[in-house]
């Protein structure tokens, strides 16, 4: 797609964060989910995105026409602070998301490549996500090297190493 401009997430980044996050959670149409502002500030999600920009946090953005058309994001987590797909506290834990109209056709595992490459670069061997059992995404993880780790009622963890 030679339009699309891949760049770094800032600090100033946080809503593409939050939003990217949110259509990961809510992928299923099928699934209710609480509105907009009341999930993502849900302690289970700010975790990924409060004070976006602290050490460790990765993200890239996709732009179509200036326009974002999609975002993938990492951050680090604790032993005692964590969702799903954590590993150690050296794993940054990745969420990816594509606007609707725009899935499909490539962008989404652009994104990925983009990240794992920054995560490379900033000196980090493996990265981890979760996705659900259900979730189309998970051929496009096994397909970029992801490898499943475990599989329960929260989802299968996954981890790539780079
Ligand atoms: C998952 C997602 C980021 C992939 O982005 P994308 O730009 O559609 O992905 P690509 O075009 O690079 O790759 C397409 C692959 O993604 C997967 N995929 C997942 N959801 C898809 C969708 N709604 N439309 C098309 N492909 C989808 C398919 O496995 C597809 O593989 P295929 O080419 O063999 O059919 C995007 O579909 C999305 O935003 N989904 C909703 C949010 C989400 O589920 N995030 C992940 C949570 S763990």
């Amino acid at each position: 797609m030679p339009d699309l401009v891949i760049r770094a997430l800032e600090k100033n980044d946080v809503e593409h964060v939050r939003w990217a996050l949110f259509q990961a959670v809510s992928w299923n149409p099928e699934r209710e989910l609480p509105p907009y502002e009341l999930l993502i500030e849900h302690p289970e999600l700010a975790r990924y995105h409060r004070a976006w920009g602290r050490t460790g946090d990765l993200g890239v953005l996709a732009e179509l026409d200036s326009n974002v058309v999609g975002a993938a994001f990492c951050r680090l987590f604790s032993d005692d602070d964590h969702g799903h797909g954590y590993v150690d506290d050296r794993t940054p834990e990745l969420a990816v998301a594509v606007v609707g109209a725009h899935r499909g056709r490539g962008i989404g595992r652009r994104l990925m490549v983009e990240l794992a490459d920054a995560a490379r670069a900033a000196g980090f061997a493996q990265l981890s996500l979760s996705v659900d059992t259900d979730n189309p995404a998970l051929s496009l993880y096994e397909r970029l090297g992801y490898r499943e780790l475990t599989r329960d009622e929260g989802g299968v963890r996954m981890l790539l190493e780079l």
